[in-house]
């Protein structure tokens, strides 16, 4: 239906990471929508298969490809790259959208994990490996490809309302317990999201002369039948008095991906029910 609009994706090769995931699966369709030719990785082989052989339902026509790949582990990148490049295929758009969401669960409360003054170095390196510093390397392999082959191209990094305020904390509380035990959002989530734009930033303009585009996109959180109490509270912080659906973010996709967003760069697009606003 975007046809001949600037919109258009047809032809285009758009690589998302962590494409198994909730949100990951939702980037394919939108960019699907546009008639783009998707390239679906994450490290979870079975989840991946699954996701990728619904989508060949949902849209035959499409050319739908798929690869186990870790985003910590470069070599895992590089063999990617060099599968795709075996068939003469360059990636045009690339959307950094895997992490590992630090659950706020009961065991972490009981043992006080989650809390900034024991929380573990290992939970820190694990998860800023993955949403963090596997941005940078997949931004290495295939942003520099788009830089040096003459087409450019676009880079999307998927980071959070959080690269811009703060976890609420009170939205975490148990019962029963005393503060110094309540459990918490670690912060390796609020610097991952905010770090992530700074890397945006930082590619936009490193790579601007090379017709290389890259922004933002910090999404609300996705009501995922999470618990009445919890949505209770946190829709009482979103102005628009609800979480969000998980394909909300498909028009946002499809804008900064697209030639619609040709004069954006550099930029984080916030969409997340007016929450940020308060
Ligand atoms: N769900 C939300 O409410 C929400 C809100 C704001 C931002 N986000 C962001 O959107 C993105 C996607 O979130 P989601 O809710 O779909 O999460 P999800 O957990 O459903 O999906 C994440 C995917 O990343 C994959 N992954 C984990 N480690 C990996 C690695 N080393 N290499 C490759 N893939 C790996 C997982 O297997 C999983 O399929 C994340 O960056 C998240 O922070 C989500």
């Amino acid at each position: 239906m975007f046809k001949h609009t600037p919109f258009d994706l047809t032809s285009k090769t758009v690589l998302i990471t962590g494409a198994a995931g909730l949100l990951g699966q939702e980037h394919a369709k939108a960019v699907l929508e546009c008639h783009a030719q998707p390239i679906l990785t994450d490290i979870d082989e079975a989840e991946l298969g699954l996701v990728a052989s619904q989508l060949s339902n949902l849209y035959p026509e499409a050319n739908i490809r798929q690869f186990v790949m870790d985003v910590t582990d470069k070599g895992s990148v590089i063999n990617v790259h060099n599968a795709l490049a075996s068939t003469d295929c360059r990636v045009d758009i690339l959307i950094n959208n895997a992490a590992i969401d630090s659950k706020v669960n009961d065991t972490a409360s009981l043992s006080n994990g989650t809390r900034l003054e024991n929380f573990p170095l290992e939970s820190w390196n694990r998860e800023i490996n993955v949403g963090l510093t596997g941005a940078l390397t997949c931004t290495q392999v295939f942003g520099s490809e788009m830089a040096n082959n003459g087409n450019g191209g676009v880079i999307v990094n998927i980071a959070s309302d959080l690269s811009v305020i703060s976890p609420y904390q009170p939205l975490y509380k148990k019962s029963g317990l005393p503060d110094h035990l309540q459990p918490v959002k670690p912060v390796t989530y609020s610097v991952i999201k905010t770090g992530l734009i700074g890397l945006t930033r930082y590619v936009a303009t490193y790579w601007a002369s090379s017709g290389v585009r890259c922004n933002a996109l910090s999404p609300g959180g996705i009501f995922t039948n999470q618990s009445e109490s919890f949505v209770e509270k946190v829709t009482s912080l979103i102005p628009q008095s609800r979480m969000a659906n998980a394909n909300e973010y498909h028009s946002a996709i499809q804008f900064l991906c697209s030639n619609a967003s040709s004069y954006m760069t550099g930029q984080n697009l916030i969409i997340d029910g007016g929450r940020s606003c308060w």
